[in-house]
């Protein structure tokens, strides 16, 4: 059967609120689209929580700056589509940007906390309130119970979380384990852009934060540690934006495993593509 894919606000309220009144659990995944392992990965998660599934399929202008990739970000929704009815999906939510902001459109939610420590919102300062608002705007129109958050982007699923409390958004933010290649590179839409010999050096990113993470457990100095690895990755032909230990929950700066649990989080670029990840210690 063809999946549902619906374009209007009105609409898709009129589905939540049906299974709603049925008593139905209704669980979000949102996505920019070009599906891969990794989403596929969250609409299972969401599949095991609640009876009924949206994906959210939203290319959100909000989060790019002018300089970085939104006219070349990958579109493939017909294959999207195909995906997601393999899976199961009750309904797609995929609005037209003047739905999602129409003429006159005038709020912004703009997040602190973990969205101003120093990682991506050093190197994409618009990111954050772009993210933020959209998924707020997502979270008020699908009114799911459960919203899945892939923890490959570390940074935005704290930024989430804290969001949906901070406005007391009656929904779970369910965190989803990085799905990665063989060779260990996280999956990623981004991945496409990657010729074949930046793609045989993606990996090093993974490796090396497994070796980080190892040594640091092992107590070597985090700083000393990180300095190594963040030369290994240069060596591999990225330029690095940051390689950094820091706390799991709050993402604050932490020396020592003695200080907290430890997330390192590394961002670098590859010729044009710019690829994050990050592991736990
Ligand atoms: P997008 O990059 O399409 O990612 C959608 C969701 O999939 C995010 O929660 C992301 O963390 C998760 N994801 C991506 N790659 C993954 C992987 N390899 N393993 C597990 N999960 C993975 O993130 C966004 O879109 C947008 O910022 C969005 C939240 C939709 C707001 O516009």
């Amino acid at each position: 059967m063809a999946i549902r894919v619906v374009r209007t606000v009105s609409a898709l309220r009129r589905a939540v609120n049906r299974w709603r009144a049925a008593g139905e659990r209704v669980a979000l995944v949102p996505t920019m689209g070009a599906l891969h392992g990794g989403h596929i990965a969250l609409v299972r998660a969401a599949r095991r929580r609640a009876r009924r599934v949206i994906v959210s399929i939203f290319v959100n202008p909000a989060q790019f700056a002018p300089s970085e990739d939104l006219a070349s970000y990958p579109r493939s929704f017909e294959a999207d589509l195909a995906a997601l009815a393999d899976m199961a999906v009750d309904l797609v939510w995929a609005p037209a940007v003047a739905q999602m902001y129409p003429p006159g459109f005038a709020t912004r939610i703009v997040p602190e906390g973990a969205a101003t420590v120093g990682l991506e919102d050093k190197f994409r300062p618009h990111f954050f309130s772009g993210v933020a608002t959209v998924v707020a705007k997502l979270l008020v129109q699908c009114a799911p119970d459960f919203a899945m958050f892939g923890e490959k982007d570390y940074q935005q699923l704290k930024v989430v979380t804290r969001l949906a409390q901070d406005l007391d958004l009656p929904v779970k933010i369910v965190a989803v384990a990085t799905v990665r290649e063989q060779d260990g590179l996280a999956l990623s839409s981004r991945n496409s852009y990657l010729s074949a010999s930046q793609r045989a050096a993606a990996p090093t990113l993974y490796q090396v934060l497994k070796d980080c993470a190892g040594r640091i457990a092992r107590g070597e100095l985090a700083a000393r540690v990180l300095d190594e690895g963040g030369a290994a990755i240069e060596r591999a032909g990225f330029v690095l934006d940051y390689l950094e230990a820091r706390h799991a929950d709050t993402l604050e700066p932490i020396g020592s495993v003695k200080d907290g649990p430890i997330r390192l989080l590394v961002a670098a670029r590859i010729g044009k593509t710019r690829l994050i990840d990050n592991i736990a210690v």
